[in-house]
């Protein structure tokens, strides 16, 4: 069923529980999986302006930062036998993730139902909630 699977990851807890769930679910139905994490300055939080206008210091910590957590997604997967691609964009998290899924027909897409944000028990996160409105695909939202 679903042959290509994406989970997005920012390193938070709840991000590796989706992580766990990618796993699960790549291993019954021989899925490829891909795990993605998308970098964003804080002080571009509407996309106004491109990575090369950040500098090259921002973009070296941002672009560091992001290895970092596509790295421990990697670390958690190890154990699993499952081939796994990788992926690091830049942008709106919510709008890049979405436009890999579709550019890349990917089947299903999973993401933690929050983030590094304050928790709010009973809303989701504005990533998750953006991905859940614009995908072209199925998602799964793991609390
Ligand atoms: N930058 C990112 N790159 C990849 N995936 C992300 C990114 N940010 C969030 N996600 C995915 O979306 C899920 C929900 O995170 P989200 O950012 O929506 O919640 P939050 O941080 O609690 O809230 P907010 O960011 O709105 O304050 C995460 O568990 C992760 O799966
Ligand atoms: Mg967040």
């Amino acid at each position: 069923m679903y042959k290509k699977i994406l989970v997005a990851t920012d390193g938070s807890p709840f991000a590796s529980k989706a992580i766990d769930v990618g796993a699960d679910i790549a291993k019954r139905f021989k899925s490829e999986l891909t795990l993605i994490a998308v970098i964003q300055h804080p002080m571009n939080a509407f996309g106004l302006f491109g990575i090369e206008e950040l500098g090259p210091e921002a973009y070296t910590i941002l672009k560091r930062k992001g290895d970092e957590i596509i790295r421990e997604g990697k670390e958690q997967l190890r154990l699993h036998d499952l081939t796994i691609r990788s992926v690091l964009e830049y942008g709106n998290p919510g709008d890049t993730i979405t436009h890999y899924a579709k550019k890349n027909d990917i089947d299903l897409i999973i993401v933690g139902s929050h983030g590094y944000g304050e928790v709010m028990s009973h809303m989701l996160g504005s990533v998750s909630d953006r991905v859940n409105h614009h995908a072209h695909c199925s998602v799964l939202i793991v609390r």
